[in-house]
């Protein structure tokens, strides 16, 4: 049985707290905002093209989270805790469960302050502690930030190509 989970802060590297939690259904509205607040280049390095409006639908489907299978922590907004600054998330693998996809994004304003690397390690955490082995990311080529979020891991890790994108897999076992 995994722990439970509760919020916690974490620093940037200024020495600004972030709250940090799992994401709720109740984040089906904050979501689509944060959404809306990011960058054409952001949505890009994330989805590898346009993203159409996150609408309620595909919201919903991004909230409502099995906590095993899927999940997910949001970074809150220090001064307005209503708001979503940053969401990194997994995905197991439906053929291998100790397998999962990783992804993170952290809102335009909030980046290259600490906030992906912080969810990043969180998420780690979260994954080791329900039996995740790896975490697989695709990154395309020119993403150097988020290239440095996952060597900064300081875990054993293995890069691929895929279709013109670089496939990181984040090895988690204890002795790997
Ligand atoms: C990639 C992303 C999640 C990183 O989060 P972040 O909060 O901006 O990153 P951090 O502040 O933790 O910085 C991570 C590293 O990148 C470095 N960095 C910061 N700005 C950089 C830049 N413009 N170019 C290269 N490296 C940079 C930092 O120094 C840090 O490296 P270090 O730990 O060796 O010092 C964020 O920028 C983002 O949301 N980008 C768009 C979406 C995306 O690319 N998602 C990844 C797809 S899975």
């Amino acid at each position: 049985m995994s722990r439970p989970l509760s919020e916690h802060e974490v620093r940037l590297r200024d020495g600004t707290a972030v709250s940090v939690r799992p994401i709720r259904r109740e984040d089906t509205e904050a979501l689509r905002r944060f959404y809306g607040r990011l960058s054409e280049e952001t949505i890009h390095q994330r989805f590898f093209g346009p993203y159409p409006e996150l609408d309620e639908e595909r919201a919903r489907y991004f909230t409502h989270l099995d906590g095993e299978r899927r999940f997910a922590l949001v970074a809150l907004d220090p001064e307005n805790p209503g708001e979503i600054i940053g969401v990194t998330r997994y995905d197991r693998d439906e053929d291998d469960q100790s397998r999962a996809e990783y992804a993170v994004v952290v809102e335009d304003a909030w980046q290259g302050r600490g906030l992906g690397t912080a969810l990043t390690r969180a998420i780690v955490d979260e994954a080791r502690e329900r039996g995740v082995l790896c975490l697989h990311a695709l990154v395309l080529p020119e993403n150097r930030r988020m290239v440095r979020v996952l060597q900064g891991l300081g875990l054993p890790e293995l890069v691929r190509w895929q279709d013109g994108v670089e496939l990181f897999e984040i090895d988690l076992r204890p002795d790997g």
